[in-house]
């Protein structure tokens, strides 16, 4: 099958959509799999199910869309608490995802990464993540990155403790540590910050996600629950994207 064409302009417009004013990068937090299903008198499995559905046709459209990165929230490092029942099988589903979507992941030629800490990973998991980023090692396309385990007070600590080393060995001296530091030393080292968040399920907050990367990013929550999330939502946050203007701390450009 050939790769995925990236829209043309006249098809960006007609989905209302003007090139120059989409996000570069997209993190997505992916909330909601659990209501969806208790809401449909279903285990809240059969919503994380769906919610596979909703990643396979979002990240499909990301990349004909043109987007440099794609990043989604799968397992935060405070999902830990949940029961164990519900971990195996988010886990599992994490390892079918990534064997299934092999072949889409080469078809659409996506770089592909994760982050987070690797610890409390089920060796099926890690096993199929270290063969997919084989795989993707030289491909040129939209960046899919894999929130994973993945809490951001954790990586910020994973800094701190890189750069204190660093300077340990006698490499680094702590007056030359610039924010440029920080970021070269986060899991996200090298990729560009989120130009947008978007938070499904209506929930107003964060949730240990990418706090340094999001500083500056727009903010956009939907009431719709991932498994309901689908490409006319996605379209509606790109619009509503290339409506805001960011300032950066500075003062608005007619001004
Ligand atoms: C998001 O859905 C998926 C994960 C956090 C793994 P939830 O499982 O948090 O769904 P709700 O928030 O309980 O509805
Ligand atoms: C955030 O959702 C984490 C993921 C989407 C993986 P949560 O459901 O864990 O967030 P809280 O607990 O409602 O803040
Ligand atoms: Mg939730």
């Amino acid at each position: 099958m050939a790769a995925t064409e990236k829209y043309n302009t006249a098809e960006m417009t007609s989905l209302g959509l003007e090139p120059s004013r989409l996000p570069e990068h997209v993190a997505i937090i992916m909330d909601g799999n659990g209501r969806w299903a208790s809401e449909r008198g279903m285990p809240r499995i059969e919503g994380h199910r769906r919610g596979v559905d909703s990643v396979r046709t979002i990240v499909e459209e990301s990349a004909r869309l043109g987007l440099k990165q794609l990043t989604l929230y799968c397992l935060s490092s405070e999902n830990w608490k949940r029961p164990k029942s519900e971990l195996e099988l988010l886990l599992q589903l994490f390892e079918d995802y990534l064997i299934s979507e092999r072949e889409e992941i080469i078809r659409q030629d996506l770089k592909f990464s994760v982050i987070g800490r690797r610890e409390g990973l089920t060796e099926g998991v890690l096993r199929e993540v270290a063969q997919t980023e084989s795989i993707a090692q030289h491909h040129q396309g939209m960046r899919l990155c894999l929130a994973v385990n993945y809490g951001s007070r954790g990586e910020m600590t994973d800094a701190c403790r890189n750069i204190a080393r660093a300077v340990q060995r006698g490499e680094l001296n702590p007056e030359s540590i610039q924010e440029e530091t920080i970021s070269e030393n986060l899991y996200t080292a090298g990729m560009p910050d989120p130009d947008l968040v978007i938070r499904t399920a209506g929930e107003m907050r964060v949730s240990n996600y990418l706090l340094w990367q999001i500083s500056y990013a727009e903010i956009w929550v939907t009431p719709t629950c991932w498994p309901d999330f689908g490409l006319e939502t996605l379209y509606e946050a790109l619009r509503d994207y290339a409506s805001r203007e960011r300032r950066f701390g500075g003062i608005p450009a007619s001004q």
